[in-house]
C-alpha cells in the first residue's frame, strides 16, 4: 500500500479530485489530510469521505508546531507516508520536513513557473499578476518541493490561453480545470516511479 498525505489550506478541490481518483484503489490510500487552517473547506470534504474511504483523518496544526517542532515530520514517518501532496497548501515547507522526505513532496502551482512564482504568489494573486502583465498564456506547474517557494524540479506543465478580455477569475477557472484534469494522474505517475 502506498500512503499519501494531502496538505491543503483552502477549499480543497484539488485534494478532493486526487482522493476521488484513488478512492477505489487497492494499493494507494489517502492516509491523512493535513491543514494549517481550522476553517479550510478540505476538512469538511475529508470528513464526508472519499469514495470507499468513508473517513479520512484530519490533522490541524499551528505555526509553532509546524516550524518549531518535529512533530509533523515524526507523525508522517510513523504513519509510513510515501508521498506528501500539496494541494493549495500556502505555507513554506520547513527544512527538516523537506530533508526527511527527499523527492517525496510535490506541489501544484497555478502558473507556468518560473514565471509568477515565489513568496506572495499564490492563489488569486497569481492570476491577477498574469492579467496585469498581459500574458497570452498561463497554466499549471507540478514540481518537487524544496526549501524555497516554487523552485523545486518541474515534473509537469500544461498551459491554457489568456485572452485580452480575460479577467483574473476567467484565468482562475481555466487554470483550475487544468489542475483537476492533470494533478491526480501526475500523482499516480510519481508514485509509479518511486523506488522501494
Ligand atoms: C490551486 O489553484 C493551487 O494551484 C493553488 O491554490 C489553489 C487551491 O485550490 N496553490 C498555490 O497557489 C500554491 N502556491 P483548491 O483548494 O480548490 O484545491
Amino acid at each position: 500500500m502506498k500512503r499519501i498525505a494531502l496538505f491543503a489550506s483552502g477549499s480543497g478541490s484539488n485534494a478532493e479530485k486526487i482522493a476521488d481518483y484513488f478512492a477505489d484503489s487497492t494499493n494507494v490510500e489517502i492516509t491523512l489530510v493535513a491543514t494549517n487552517n481550522p476553517k479550510a473547506g478540505v476538512i469538511e470534504r475529508a470528513r464526508r469521505g472519499f469514495g470507499r474511504q468513508t473517513h479520512v483523518p484530519v490533522l490541524v496544526f499551528d505555526r509553532t508546531t509546524f516550524y518549531e517542532t518535529d512533530r509533523i515530520t515524526e507523525l508522517l514517518q510513523k504513519q509510513g507516508i510515501d508521498l506528501i501532496v500539496l494541494a493549495g497548501f500556502m505555507w513554506l515547507m520547513p527544512g527538516g520536513l523537506v530533508q526527511a522526505f527527499p523527492n517525496r513532496i510535490i506541489n501544484i502551482h497555478p502558473a507556468l513557473l518560473p514565471k509568477f512564482g515565489g513568496k506572495g504568489m499564490y492563489g488569486h494573486f497569481v492570476h491577477e499578476a498574469v492579467v496585469a502583465a498581459n500574458e497570452t498564456e498561463s497554466g499549471i506547474t507540478i514540481h518537487y518541493v524544496n526549501e524555497r517557494y516554487d523552485e523545486g524540479q518541474i515534473i509537469f506543465q500544461a498551459s491554457c490561453p489568456v485572452l485580452p478580455t480575460d479577467s483574473p477569475e476567467d484565468v482562475a477557472r481555466n487554470v483550475q480545470a487544468l489542475e483537476h484534469r492533470h494533478y491526480p494522474r501526475v500523482v499516480a505517475d510519481v508514485l509509479q516511479t518511486m523506488n522501494y
